[in-house]
């Protein structure tokens, strides 16, 4: 046991509660944004005189020295120490001695873990679009190259319209910038510095927080030292976005499985992104589409789970709060990994344009079409839609679609039918025709296609 606080103390901690207490197993992760931080601090510590510039130039060589040892896995992080913090102090100590036991001098670690956090979030949050931004430049290929791979659209999962694939995938494509704009938005409301702010009170040492700030690449200071040290909403703010951006990727998905059922048949995935049965020899699952559809409940749990943890929390700092990083982690973690795979997943997957086409024709997606040709011919719409209704139900017993029937048979059912009928209600003709602005006819298509690449051209990672 390493503990920075034993002078109070009489009797040495419990074993089990040590355990219990201590966090270095999981906040280890946060040692470079801990190096940085401390490196940020003696330097401003030195700018303001409560430390002079050799303690200051000795405390970074230290540091550095810690960073690059432990990167090495020459100098091993263990639970002897509570946690990260302990380590790099303690190590710190070890290596130059009592400059080393300036560092904290106006510090707390409510204030470093916040910083450390913020740090590693912001990190995250530049990850994470990184990786949108690739799954969008699939997306966009996808729908630039399928404006006329013709597929049903469904509402209540029945056939209902003929679309394009490339209006399905702008779909998700939509959802994805939505995404984007949500971390970009996280990025910078959690951008402010909270080192300065001390266990909750800020401290009587004239700590230049403009420097610290500037120094870590913050906008600027936190303007509370108690909301600086006990403020999660950035981890909060990043788990509800990670859970949407999951929930998009799950539905995602659910349609993946099922295009790539037999039943639809409409994809191929890649031998490289499927996995077979044990026991039976045909089977080609989906695993990874499932696995990102299963995966979604915990990151969905996280986001509940944080929730629920600060809710009861009085201010200012509250050991509670400790519980934000393992699940914090690995709801990033998670996400990540399921971006990079879909991303993986879809960008190799084989259209079988013949089945999506096939299945559009034969699910009277054109009905509509065939009633609003009615219409153009002078048919109210209500009865145009009931004499399709009977036109659908005679193919049903027939088992055609509308556009197998011959012209007798339709004009049996209603005499406004007439030849140009089979091109008005061709799935061509069906989704062609549809050009308001977010429909699925190649104008808009084509316009959205545009307006797409020049937004992805114009997107910038934010700096970790
Ligand atoms: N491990 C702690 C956490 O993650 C660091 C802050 C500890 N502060 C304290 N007053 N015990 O929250």
């Amino acid at each position: 046991m390493a503990q920075l606080w034993g002078g109070r103390f009489t009797k040495e901690t419990d074993q089990l509660v040590y355990d219990f207490n201590a966090s270095i197993t999981f906040d280890k992760r946060l040692l470079p944004q801990d190096i940085r931080g401390s490196k940020a601090h003696a330097t401003m510590l030195a700018a303001v005189g409560v430390i002079t510039e050799e303690e200051r130039d000795s405390i970074l060589a230290g540091l550095d020295g810690i960073l690059a040892d432990a990167t090495s896995g020459a100098l091993e992080i263990t639970t002897k120490y509570e946690d990260v913090h302990s380590f790099v102090e303690a190590n710190l100590i070890d290596r130059i001695g009592d400059a080393g036991k300036k560092l904290h001098t106006g510090r707390s670690r409510n204030d470093q873990v916040a910083l450390d956090m913020r740090l590693y979030i912001r990190g995250e949050v530049s990850a994470l679009e990184e990786r949108v931004l690739d799954l969008m430049k699939t997306l966009q290929s996808l729908m630039a190259e399928n404006l006329d791979t013709y597929m049903p659209g469904f509402t209540h999962l029945q056939k209902a319209q003929p679309v394009s694939f490339s209006h399905h995938i702008g779909a998700y494509m939509e959802m994805f910038k939505r995404d984007f704009g949500r971390l970009t938005d996280i990025y910078q409301r959690l951008n402010y510095c909270p080192l300065g702010a001390g266990a909750l009170a800020g401290t009587t040492y004239p700590l230049d927080r403009n420097l610290t700030a500037s120094l870590l690449g913050f906008t600027g200071p936190t303007l509370n030292s108690m909301d600086s040290v006990s403020d999660r909403d950035y981890c909060i703010e990043l788990l509800s976005a990670c859970a949407t951006i999951m929930m998009h990727l799950s539905r995602f998905s659910e349609e993946i499985i099922l295009w790539n059922s037999n039943e639809y048949g409409f994809i191929e995935l890649d031998d490289a992104y499927s996995t077979g049965s044990s026991i039976m020899p045909q089977k080609k699952n989906p695993d990874i589409a499932e696995l990102v559809r299963g995966k979604t409940g915990r990151v969905y749990g996280a986001l509940t789970s944080l929730l629920t943890t600060m809710k009861g929390i009085p201010l200012a700092y509250n050991k509670d709060m400790q519980e934000d990083k393992e699940l914090t982690f690995d709801a990033i973690d998670t996400v990540k990994n399921c971006l990079t795979l879909f991303n993986g997943m879809i960008a190799t997957m084989q259209l079988r344009k013949d089945t999506m086409a096939v299945s559009a024709m034969r699910g009277f997606t054109n009905a509509t079409d065939a009633a609003d040709y009615l219409v153009k011919k002078g048919v109210p719409f209500r009865d145009a839609h009931g004499i399709i209704g009977r036109l659908v139900l005679y193919c049903i017993e027939k088992n055609s679609a509308i556009d197998e029937l011959t012209l007798e048979e339709l004009q049996a059912i209603d005499p406004h039918f007439e030849q140009d009928i089979f091109d008005a209600i061709s799935l061509k003709t069906c989704v062609e025709a549809r050009n308001t602005i977010g429909a699925p006819g190649p104008v808009p298509m084509k316009a959205v296609i545009a307006e797409n690449a020049a937004f992805l051209e114009s997107l910038t990672i934010d700096p970790a």
